[in-house]
């Protein structure tokens, strides 16, 4: 009985390690979405004040955080199979972040090469894929 509770034990210990290993809260992905809001916004003041280093690095910010996207836990287990349905959408989650990724990558080659102005286009392509999400999955 000793020997059977210290075994449940070791297994509920790893089954929450792993879990918070691999785990995706709410949390987390709020921050998540405040990191690429902040990016957003330094990439606006790089145009604003025509400093390349500035969009740069929020280019590096938003790419860097828009692959972490994905449903939290708690929706990737959800037992309403409708909701479920809803809230994983990742094929669509999967076509946006490649989006982003892509237009991220064109903002910062069209400024490179004085083009502001389509680095502004890719910009609000960006943003229009922001509010398709947040549309589609929250009714936002
Ligand atoms: C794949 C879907 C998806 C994409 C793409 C997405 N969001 Fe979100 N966003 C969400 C969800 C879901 C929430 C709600 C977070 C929560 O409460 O779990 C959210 C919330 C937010 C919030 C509010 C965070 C808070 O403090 O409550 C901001 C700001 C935000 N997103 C910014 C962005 C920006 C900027 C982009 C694009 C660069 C973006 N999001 C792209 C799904 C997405």
């Amino acid at each position: 009985m000793r020997k059977l509770l210290l075994r449940l034990t070791i297994t509920a210990v790893l089954a929450t390690t792993l879990a918070s290993a691999e785990g995706y809260s709410q949390g987390e992905r709020i921050l998540d979405m405040q990191k690429m809001a902040q990016a957003m916004q330094d990439i606006q003041s790089g145009f604003f004040y025509n400093n390349a280093d500035i969009i740069k690095a929020g280019v590096k910010d938003l790419k860097e955080t828009i692959v972490k996207i994905r449903p939290t836990d708690a929706e990737v287990n959800n037992k309403d199979i409708y909701e479920k349905w809803l809230q994983n959408d990742l094929k669509m989650t999967n076509k946006i972040q490649k989006k982003i990724i892509k237009k991220s990558e064109d903002i910062e080659e069209r400024f490179s090469d004085g083009d502001a102005v389509q680095a502004l286009q890719a910009y609000s392509k960006i943003a229009s894929r922001c509010m398709q999400c947040h549309v589609r999955l929250r009714k936002w």
